[in-house]
């Protein structure tokens, strides 16, 4: 049985039809769609075209010496059901072979098309997972990643309480970031005063919904909080339960019901800022070499820092969505505007706060030991309640790149389609989402 049969009608190609500048492919599930010659010829796969070790576009194949319409002199449908174009001779004489499902997903009907995300609000039942099976099976891996593409957010559950198995979960996806601070895993935890002196985060006041890096150019990451202890020997006093809020919700509401505060927010610039004083903190073993420490010990040292960047607090992609929510009330500086704009932009961002800080839209809940938090920092912001001063809680975190996340669902979607890395290669991430889904 040949590959195309066991594909669904959608990816089989019924008939072709040649005209003077394109292809028209008609197929088994009756649409029909049109490939531009240029464009046909420019996506070649042939290796005078493409080259196949390394799967990038071979240097003859050049803009510069291409012709700008091109000629086909054959087309068929060969024995596998894929697209085969001889070109007129005039264009190099030679032969490319497109595969049908490859196609399919490359219509003009396909342009454009992103994947359905679900906003949220207190209500948001957490999708979790297992730390076993996400670690062991690729499928519930896939899954895992594949939440927080959609809702932002996820808890793994039962993850052993060591720093061991929190760098096997996050080396599931790739290497950690490497944090503008000498260590890679941070240790927010109670009893540590020397760090409740250097940085706000670690205080045991309320810490407001924020999304952490906003002084940084770099804050496309996703953060993973896994909660080691948490004790309160005094039963009257609790606290320190995490707070997440969906930023894209609360776009979605400003734009909805706020526009003109949409737009300051979307078009006008909040600045961020962090300067760490020269204080001896703790840095963990993986990090540098720490720098004039009086204690002894090799594990503290002393550390500065200083960034500022403008922000954009909702900042938009080229087709107007929302990509990315920067706020934490912590790190802000103040506003670089002139008197004329300040106000506006002051009534838009205090509305920003006042929803974010909205029990509507705060999910409230205890990180419970052995439970990993994630959460896109681009999208959700997170927080947690005051501590009260006897709670013993631990809590280590680490962050790795939006980007890395992203390439681990794409690699393990692309394994769901049974296609080669030769036809995966440049497939959007809607397209890489229909082709796993193209078996009948
Ligand atoms: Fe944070
Ligand atoms: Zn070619």
């Amino acid at each position: 049985m040949s590959q195309s049969q066991q594909l669904k009608p959608t990816f089989q190609i019924d008939s072709v039809v040649r005209d003077q500048d394109s292809i028209r492919v008609n197929w088994k599930d009756g649409h029909k769609s049109t490939y531009n010659n240029l464009w046909m010829m420019d996506a070649c796969r042939c290796p005078k075209c493409f080259q196949h070790d390394t799967l990038s576009v071979n240097p003859g194949n050049n803009p510069i010496t291409m012709p700008l319409d091109p000629e086909t002199k054959a087309i068929d449908v060969d024995g596998d059901g894929n697209l085969k174009v001889v070109w007129d001779k005039q264009e190099g004489g030679h032969e490319s072979v497109f595969d049908s499902s490859w196609l399919r997903v490359h219509c003009q009907s396909e342009a454009g098309k992103g994947l359905k995300r679900n906003l949220w609000d207190k209500e948001l039942d957490i999708p979790t997972f297992e730390f076993d099976e996400v670690i062991q099976d690729d499928n519930a891996c896939f899954e895992w990643l594949d939440s927080i593409r959609i809702i932002g957010v996820s808890i793994i559950e039962n993850a052993p309480k060591n720093e061991a198995a929190f760098r096997q979960l996050s080396a599931r996806v790739w290497f950690l970031h490497t944090r503008y601070h000498p260590s890679n895993i941070f240790m927010l935890d109670t009893t540590d005063k020397v760090a409740q002196k250097i940085q706000h985060a670690y205080k045991l006041d309320h810490l407001a919904g924020h999304t952490d890096l906003t002084a940084y150019t770099d804050s496309g990451v996703i953060q993973l909080l896994h909660c080691l202890k948490y004790e309160k020997p005094n039963q009257e006093e609790a606290g320190g339960e995490s707070i997440i809020i969906d930023g894209f919700k609360i776009a979605q509401v400003l734009k909805d019901e706020y526009p003109e505060y949409y737009a300051q927010l979307t078009q006008k610039h909040a600045p961020g800022c962090r300067r760490r004083m020269v204080a001896e903190e703790k840095v963990l073993q993986d990090g540098g070499k720490a720098i004039g420490n009086s204690t002894g010990d090799k594990t503290i040292g002393t550390y500065a820092w200083d960034s500022y960047r403008l922000n954009h607090v909702i900042k938009l992609n080229e087709s107007g969505q929302p990509v990315e929510v920067r706020f934490n009330h912590n790190t802000r500086a103040p506003f670089s505007m002139s008197h004329d704009e300040i106000r506006g932009f002051y009534e838009a961002y205090s509305k920003f706060v006042e929803l974010t800080s909205s029990p509507k839209y705060i999910k409230q809940f205890l990180l419970k030991p052995g439970q990993v938090l994630i959460c896109d920092n681009a999208r959700a912001l997170h927080g947690r309640t005051e501590v009260g001063s006897t709670v013993l809680r631990k809590v280590q975190g680490i962050y790795v790149k939006r980007e890395s996340f992203k390439s681990r669902w794409r690699l393990l979607l692309g394994l769901k389609t049974g296609m080669t890395d030769f036809w995966l290669t440049g497939c959007t991430d809607h397209a890489l989402k229909t082709l796993a889904d193209r078996h009948a």
